[in-house]
């Protein structure tokens, strides 16, 4: 039986993957680096500063910034980020979020977020599923991120779950790597890519039920 649900944020509760996108895309534009999609699959799950040390390296620009000059970057990406999700609201939700929360809680099971985002609470607020999650785990307070197990042995903790007993939804490879690694039951949500290692993959979570996963 599991008892607990770790979720990601991007691309899994919410598509805003592709506002992360279109920021790092601009931004790197300034700076004469051109990202595609491809690239940006590998900066998923990826915290903020990493992702932009990834995007600097991938147009050998890695030697030429100080990190005030990187810090100041990252505040431009995430400004853009935050102007594009200002009507982010439930309409937003991807498709059977919903209805999987309001069977979660309907069953007592406790749900957490586990989100290299620090604008993880402000987007479930947006979204109006902040309720339902008994705990988001802090990104700041991370030692290292996915692909480490880290924030999801963190997240479970938070919600007295084993990691055995508890299930990761993730969108992104790295976050399937964690949640392995973590010793949890792995669920993949894409359409388009393959999620190596995941335990199950579905396209979206319309395809999920409470009852039978929780019987996993
Ligand atoms: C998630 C996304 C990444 C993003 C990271 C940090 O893991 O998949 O694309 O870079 O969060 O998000 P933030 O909102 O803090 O910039
Ligand atoms: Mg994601």
């Amino acid at each position: 039986m599991k008892k607990g649900f770790i979720f990601d944020l991007d691309g899994v509760i919410t598509d805003t993957a592709k506002f992360h996108y279109i920021a790092w895309k601009d931004l790197a534009m300034d700076l004469g680096i051109t990202i595609d999609e491809t690239f940006n699959e590998t900066l998923k799950g990826i915290s903020r500063m990493d992702s932009l040390d990834k995007i600097l390296a991938y147009g050998q620009r890695d030697d030429e910034f100080s990190i005030e000059e990187k810090e100041v970057l990252a505040q431009k990406k995430n400004d853009a980020y935050v102007q594009l999700l200002a009507d982010l609201s439930e309409k937003d939700l991807l498709p059977g979020v919903h209805d999987f929360l309001v069977q979660a809680k309907a069953e007592a099971i406790p749900c957490a977020i586990a989100s290299a985002s620090k604008n993880a609470p402000m987007i479930l607020e947006k979204l109006g599923v902040l309720d339902f999650f008994g705990h988001i785990v802090d990104p700041e307070t991370l030692k290292k991120g996915k692909p480490d197990p880290e924030i999801f042995v963190k997240a479970a903790e938070s919600i007295h779950v084993e990691p055995q007993d508890a299930i990761g939804f993730e969108d992104a490879q790295a976050g399937i790597d964690g949640i392995k690694a973590a010793g949890m039951y792995a669920v993949g949500i894409s359409e388009t890519e393959i999620l190596t290692g995941s335990d199950l993959q579905v396209a979206s979570m319309t395809e999920l039920s409470v009852e039978q996963l929780i019987t996993i």
